[in-house]
């Protein structure tokens, strides 16, 4: 069909024509929010390469968690920022963790909440690398031990969801295991399936003081100029028992979301991660992008290409504008 018979312009007259044919919706319910647990009381620190992004204790995670839900946002992803950090991350796996405390209290204090949490060696270490290093690199199957164990803990604090990002080969399946030799055969795992070495992640290994100090992450985390690679990731971590697979970062991976969504029946999560954030934030500060339009449009983005959840530090902003938005 060609123009004059044709023409596109029809349906795009107004608004409510508009919406009448949109192909893609985002709600709340979709979106889940990043916080980052630290240890004390009535701390509220705010990170300075991610404006409106807090590290906090774990009375103030609570408190911004209830508000979260009352903005339909009902999921969060959690990290900790520990007290003290060593060669084996062990207060990533202690049972009075920082996560483990904060996990228990939201489970009492904010019920409807869906807890998230990040299962990573990187926050917990003093080398900040993702697992056990052995003679200078790190060791994959070492490192399995250490994170059941830290998923585990999680899971008898009360976590909602597990979520490995680590990138260790086989992981997703011993976790699994542990958790159903422990009776939480029910609990899901969203694995970070295709999680590529990016540079995105800088302003949360601010807030996180994760940087590796040695070398990088390029010998776990996925290289960016692979898409087929990611969907054996993906295959893998489906075969082990993964719930939800995510590809982090989304942005600069619109394309491996939908290469995933053609190739895979099961729920993808896309992580919009700190640096895109943190760029939107900045031109928007400059006044050089309409700050809040560009959000949407990005997170618009991400579910057209066929992401079902988006991990976001918009979140909440988000949230405010789809409820304020015509339904
Ligand atoms: C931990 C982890 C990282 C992110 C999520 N989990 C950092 C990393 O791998 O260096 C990045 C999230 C973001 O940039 O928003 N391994």
């Amino acid at each position: 069909m060609y123009f004059p018979a044709y023409r596109p312009r029809r349906l795009r007259r107004n608004e409510r024509l508009r919406d009448l044919v949109a192909e893609t919706d985002i709600s709340a319910r979709q979106l889940v929010y990043p916080m980052f647990v630290m240890p004390g009381k009535g701390e509220r620190e705010e990170v300075v390469s991610m404006p409106g992004i807090y590290k906090q204790s774990v009375d103030n995670i609570v408190k911004e968690a209830l508000e979260a839900v009352k903005l339909g946002v009902n999921s969060i992803l959690l990290f900790g920022i520990p007290e003290k950090k060593d060669e084996v991350g062990s207060e990533g796996y202690d049972p009075d963790g920082i996560v483990q405390k904060a996990v228990r209290e939201l489970e009492k204090k904010a019920k409807e909440l869906i807890v998230i949490t990040d299962v990573c060696m990187c926050e917990y270490t003093s080398h900040g690398h993702c697992g056990i290093i052995r003679d200078g690199e790190v060791d994959n199957d070492e490192t399995l031990e250490y994170l059941s164990r830290m998923a585990l803990s999680h899971a008898e604090a009360g976590a909602d969801i597990v979520a490995p990002s680590d990138m260790m080969d086989g992981r997703v399946g011993v976790i699994r295991e542990t958790l159903d030799e422990n009776g939480f055969g029910g609990l899901p795992i969203m694995a970070y399936s295709a999680k590529y070495a990016s540079s995105f992640y800088g302003p949360f290994r601010d807030a996180a003081e994760s940087p590796p100090q040695i070398g990088d992450r390029k010998g776990y985390q996925m290289d960016h100029r692979n898409v087929r690679e990611a969907m054996r990731e993906i295959a893998l971590d489906i075969d082990e028992g993964a719930d939800i697979v995510m590809i982090k970062p989304a942005l600069s991976y619109l394309d491996v979301i939908s290469a995933a969504r053609q190739e895979f029946d099961h729920p993808i999560a896309a992580y919009n991660v700190s640096g895109e954030y943190s760029m939107v934030k900045a031109a928007g500060k400059l006044g050089w992008i309409d700050e809040k339009q560009v959000m949407m449009e990005i997170l618009t983005s991400i579910r057209r290409a066929g992401a079902d959840l988006i991990i976001t530090y918009h979140a909440l902003e988000a949230a405010g504008i789809l409820n304020g938005s015509r339904k």
